[in-house]
């Protein structure tokens, strides 16, 4: 089982960090051991590539860390080399340190990086694969919007994270008669939004893909009120926006990948209902809860799929590839193919068709 040429890999995690990502690591370092290789863990990201950051793994550092959460490597969605952020006496400057990840590269006598990450990662991932490094990329995000995977892992941990906070909201919901507004993560997508509101049973569910009517959101809960349903659950993604208006920005930090922070849409759904129905509301931003903690065993299983997958792959010098789910298979596909495209919900997703059938309402009659 002996890899002829490929004896020296490095394996590192970037962006924002999820449930399963030390089952990757895992996944990856235990049969590359196997072949013959040694495993080189970069600390935080492609930070840790630039700046010279990284320790051999053996074994028994990924001993008992599958349930574990986070990542023993650390991360960071500050690192990226094309876009590196240095502080000058006119403010923040941005640089590209390319050329310093590649030194390190060839310096720590790599054959191989496996970069563990969503779209931000597979995006510098590709760009350092065009420079000469032979990568390997594995699907990262609770986002669950990357392009040529069925599925990212992460996500099956961040939706039961959030189902789970509905089940709970509904009962408090019900007891005090009250409409719950609950902002969950996905950027911009609103697959975590769609899949927890569909598990918990929610009301309406607010998505970016589907920018929303005010009015459709108080006729539902006004109409539940007439029935006598008197609470009502309302499921909003962090990039939901109204027909009329824009995605609501937290803050902008030129410093990371992605500048834009989200945050703030469910208080603002919840005042405007309140406001035009008078009818009690609270919310509830979930935030980095979605982030934290054990992966479900759907989530282990996944990680490790994909982590041993793609030490073949490296094995068998498949480079500029990335780990992919397609129905119950796991295969490669082109690294550029996964980005080309942010994978989106749109009207013909099942889970929108089955969620209208049992009556959720999108807050629009357009989708
Ligand atoms: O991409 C994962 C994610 O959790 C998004 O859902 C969210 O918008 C963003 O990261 C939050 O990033 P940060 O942890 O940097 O605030």
């Amino acid at each position: 089982m002996k890899s002829k040429s490929v004896k020296r890999i490095g394996v590192l995690t970037g962006g924002g960090d999820c449930p399963g990502l030390n089952a990757v690591i895992r996944g990856v370092t235990k049969p590359a051991h196997d072949y013959g290789m040694e495993v080189f863990g970069i600390e935080d990201g492609f930070e840790g590539l630039v700046t010279g950051k990284a320790k051999q793994l053996y074994n028994r550092d990924v001993s008992g860390i599958l349930a574990v959460g986070g990542t023993i490597l650390g991360s960071s969605n500050k690192g990226d080399p094309f876009h590196w952020p240095i502080q000058t006496e006119k403010g923040i400057k941005i640089v590209n340190r390319a050329e310093l990840a590649l030194k390190n590269y060839k310096g720590w006598n790599l054959d191989a990086l496996i970069a563990i990450g969503g779209d931000g990662t597979m995006h510098i991932a590709n760009k350092l694969a065009g420079m000469g490094m032979n990568v390997v990329g594995v699907p990262k995000t609770i986002d669950n919007d990357l392009q040529a995977t069925d599925q990212t892992f992460g996500h099956d941990s961040a939706v039961f994270v959030a189902a789970e906070a509905i089940d709970r909201l509904h009962t408090t919901a019900s007891s005090h008669h009250r409409i719950m507004v609950v902002e969950v993560m996905g950027r911009y997508a609103g697959w975590i939004a769609l899949h927890a509101g569909l598990a918990g049973g929610a009301d309406i569910i607010l998505i970016p893909e589907f920018p929303f009517d005010w009015e459709m959101v108080y006729q539902k809960v006004t109409k539940r009120n007439m029935m006598g349903k008197r609470f009502s659950i309302v499921c909003v993604a962090e990039g939901a926006k109204p027909k009329s208006g824009k995605m609501i920005v937290k803050a902008v930090d030129s410093k990371r990948t992605d500048p834009i922070q989200l945050g703030g849409i469910g208080e603002f759904v919840s005042k405007k209902i309140m406001e035009a129905t008078s009818l009690e509301t609270r919310t509830t931003v979930l935030g980095h809860l979605q982030r934290g903690g054990s992966p479900t065993p759907y989530d282990r299983i996944l990680s490790t799929k994909f982590g041993t997958f793609a030490i073949e792959l490296a094995a068998k010098r498949k480079f500029g590839r990335m780990v992919a789910l397609k129905g119950n298979e796991i295969v490669s596909v082109k690294i550029e193919d996964a980005i080309s495209h942010q994978k989106l919900v749109t009207p013909e997703t099942q889970a929108v068709i089955s969620a209208k059938a049992v009556g959720i309402s999108f807050g629009s009659d357009e989708f």
